[in-house]
């Protein structure tokens, strides 16, 4: 094992991971790195980091491995999708930073990944302190989360980010999602995410769009029994 690499809140769960589950994750690398002699890198992927619910907060990984890296993104928290902005950050302690920063370095300029423009990685600088409005997108969260409970589907509440990924009630996902579909609901199949049979519900659209969604969502509810 090279690397471990998580992401909090989750895309598509909107699981949260608490301090004790990073601490112990910390530990058990530490351990293996001794057992096998070779740095194990914890990748944090933390595009969801200023949307947390219910006064929850994601702890920083740094306090608790070295060999870390966190991977950002603005695409989400400044509700920029597409615009490919956000930073890496090495451990400042980690043994191989320089090599690391000057591949990512290396990967942004001659692989042709897409470069954000100088102008904007400055504003973005400036924009560490401002957010979409999470109390917004934790009402929709309440709204789509006791609506679907309501008609008997099975799904976690999301303790961050802005997606469900409730049980599919065919086992087949794929064809679940076709079925909503009917219904001009659009979802995402979970097999997608290496989770099959269960499918994944965007939130973060308008009230009306989540509104109108709801009698699909019933429609096919019932087509399979769940009401
Ligand atoms: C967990 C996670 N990480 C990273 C990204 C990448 O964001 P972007 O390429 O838009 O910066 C996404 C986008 O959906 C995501 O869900």
């Amino acid at each position: 094992t090279k690397a471990v690499l998580i992401n909090s809140p989750n895309n598509p769960s909107g699981a949260v991971y608490g301090e004790d589950f990073i601490h112990q994750l910390g530990e058990l690398l530490r351990k293996k790195e001794a057992q096998y002699g070779v740095p194990i890198f914890l990748i944090s992927d933390e595009a969801y980091r200023k949307i947390i619910y219910d006064g929850r907060n994601y702890p920083f990984v740094w306090p608790h491995h070295q060999q870390s890296i966190v991977a950002t993104s603005h695409s989400k928290d400044l509700a920029l999708p597409g615009e490919r902005i956000g930073y890496i950050a090495v451990h400042p302690s980690c043994s191989q930073r320089e090599e690391l920063v000057d591949g990512f370095i290396h990967c942004n300029r001659i692989l042709g990944y897409v470069n954000a423009p100088a102008l904007m990685q400055h504003v973005v600088s400036h924009l560490q302190s401002v957010t979409v409005p999470v109390t917004e997108y934790q009402r929709k969260r309440d709204f789509l989360y006791n609506h679907l409970n309501e008609m008997g589907y099975s799904v976690m509440k999301p303790q961050g980010a802005f997606y469900m990924f409730p049980k599919s009630p065919l086992e087949d996902d794929v064809a679940f999602v076709r079925e909503l579909q009917q219904w001009l609901v659009l979802t995402v199949p979970g097999r997608g995410f290496g989770s099959p049979g269960y499918f994944r519900v965007s939130y973060c659209v308008d009230d009306k769009t989540l509104e109108g969604a709801l009698a699909g969502f019933r429609k096919a509810a019932q087509k399979f029994n769940l009401c």
